[in-house]
């Protein structure tokens, strides 16, 4: 029986009991039936013009390489030296900083029976603070940080400072890699990776240089006073950093904030990156988002099972984001204001970057006192807490977190994939996780992706040798892409 015939019957059956025209009711029904056909085609439409739009991609914006960061107007001639550097922890800033360790006010407790769960846990923290009055050996840290080469060389103005640590080898090819760290961290956080990364390993025919720059605005890289230096912003620097030390060609490995500058590198110089490890891989595409919510009605056809939990149910991330963010929202919005307080009290400042420091490296443990940071040896805390209170840099680091908000070029940058081979790697407690269907969008040759059932946001400093490996693998995938797509870029 077709609908028609149904139609009719059933239509007839109503006319029975309303006694209504017959041939008004089939006018009607027609009328729906083309009603129904005409939505269906301009749903249609609308999905391939959605798709299309979500798919196409931005005109890169024009960039401008010389930009001036530095006071005042740009000079004539800059100073282009590259300067060797030292760390050194001086006695009138321990000083100072031991003296107001010592007359702070005494710390609220806890509530009753609350560990980690309302920020950091005051008991613990006090700990911490007597650790870093009485144990820790700031001559030691700072020798021990001046193991690898430091320098410094000025850059669109600001003085950036780096390491840069060449293998002693012979017989193997010595790659350029470039490190990019995040906040609230500097260089010191691939402390450990680089003398794994400058070993030579017999299955490997290359080893490392590693160039580990501190960001502008942190560590002991220069801030600048004007507005605009955003993470595609820093990349210029980056990129002339580089350029600079004389690669034209190298490899990035980074995370964090580095790793929006360095995703930015790989979009607007894909030329001279010749490959990209990044741990915490993030496509910002507005295709990546619509995926990111439709996975959510069947994940498991999009990512292995075992992987679903890290970002559905929805309810449950945005939860986790909503609980953990509130110093993001701070930061984009009004990094001055708790910048004042961060700059005057270091037991402030140690509260403030080690809790985030603690849930980054394990989100779940919020019910334990150390929140997270039993998991980091505590020099290797003390040292990034110590480096952004030497050099006063806590409120020029957080405001790399407002000035990604306030520019239109980066929502273009981010629309914009990037041809250069990449890796990601995701450890289990990584801020967020992303898929690969959905990395893809951004890093169309994504070679490689490893996702591991341990580590966190902070891998340099928790898991330098798991890092360091994956680093070196990836490089071989990179190469072995390199010579079947025929480029000449290596
Ligand atoms: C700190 O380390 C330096 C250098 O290793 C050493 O000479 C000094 O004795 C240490 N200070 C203390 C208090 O242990
Ligand atoms: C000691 O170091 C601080 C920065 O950490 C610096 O501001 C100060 O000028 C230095 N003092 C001396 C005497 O070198």
């Amino acid at each position: 029986m077709s609908i028609d015939t149904l139609q009719t019957l059933f239509v007839s059956a109503i006319l029975r009991t309303c006694d209504l025209n017959l041939r008004t009711i089939l006018a009607v029904i027609k009328m729906f039936k083309a009603f129904a056909f005409y939505t269906a085609v301009i749903a249609l439409g609308v999905a391939v013009g959605v798709k299309f739009y979500l798919e196409s991609v931005p005109e890169m914006p024009k960039m401008d390489f010389q930009r001036w960061w530095g006071d005042g107007q740009k000079p004539d001639k800059e100073d282009q030296s590259i300067r060797p550097f030292k760390i050194v922890f001086n006695e009138s800033m321990i000083a100072d900083l031991k003296n107001r360790l010592k007359n702070r006010r005494p710390f609220r407790q806890p509530l009753e029976g609350v560990q980690s769960q309302y920020g950091i846990n005051t008991v613990y923290l006090e700990k911490i603070i007597k650790y870093w009055l009485k144990e820790y050996n700031f001559t030691e840290r700072a020798d021990r940080l001046n193991r690898f080469p430091h320098y410094k060389t000025r850059i669109q103005g600001l003085d950036i400072h780096y390491i840069h640590a060449k293998p002693e080898v012979k017989g193997k090819k010595v790659l350029p890699l470039l490190m990019l760290h995040g906040w609230p961290s500097s260089s010191k956080e691939f402390d450990m990776v680089i003398p794994i990364l400058t070993k030579p390993r017999d299955d490997f025919d290359f080893v490392f240089e590693v160039i580990a720059a501190d960001l502008p605005g942190f560590g002991f890289s220069q801030g600048t006073n004007k507005p605009g230096l955003n993470p595609l912003q820093i990349g210029t620097i980056m990129s002339n950093l580089m350029r600079r030390l004389g690669f034209k060609k190298y490899y990035i490995q980074a995370g964090d904030w580095g790793s929006q500058s360095a995703t930015h590198m790989s979009t607007f110089v894909p030329e001279e990156v010749l490959g990209y490890h990044i741990n915490m891989p993030v496509s910002s595409r507005p295709i990546s988002l619509v995926k990111f919510f439709l996975g959510s009605l069947f994940p498991s056809l999009f990512m292995e099972e075992k992987f679903v939990s890290r970002i559905y149910p929805l309810k449950q991330f945005f939860s986790y984001l909503l609980r953990e963010s509130g110093y993001f929202h701070l930061q984009a919005t009004k990094p001055d204001t708790v910048g004042v307080a961060l700059t005057d009290s270091p037991a402030g400042l140690a509260a403030y970057t080690l809790e985030k420091i603690g849930v980054c490296s394990n989100r779940d443990q919020l019910d334990t006192p150390h929140g997270g940071l039993d998991n980091i040896n505590i020099d290797d805390l003390l040292d990034t807490v110590t480096i952004a209170w030497a050099n006063d840099c806590i409120v020029t680091s957080m405001r790399i977190y407002s000035e990604a908000f306030v520019q239109p070029e980066l929502f273009v940058m981010h629309n914009i994939p990037t041809p250069v081979p990449t890796a990601a790697i995701n450890f289990k407690y990584e801020v967020v996780y992303q898929p690969d269907w959905i990395l893809r969008d951004k890093f169309v040759n994504l070679v490689r992706s490893t996702t591991l059932e341990f580590g966190g946001h902070f891998a340099g400093m928790h898991t330098p040798k798991e890092l360091a490996d994956d680093v070196f693998e990836s490089v071989k995938e990179f190469i072995q892409f390199d010579a079947k797509t025929q480029s000449k870029r290596t």
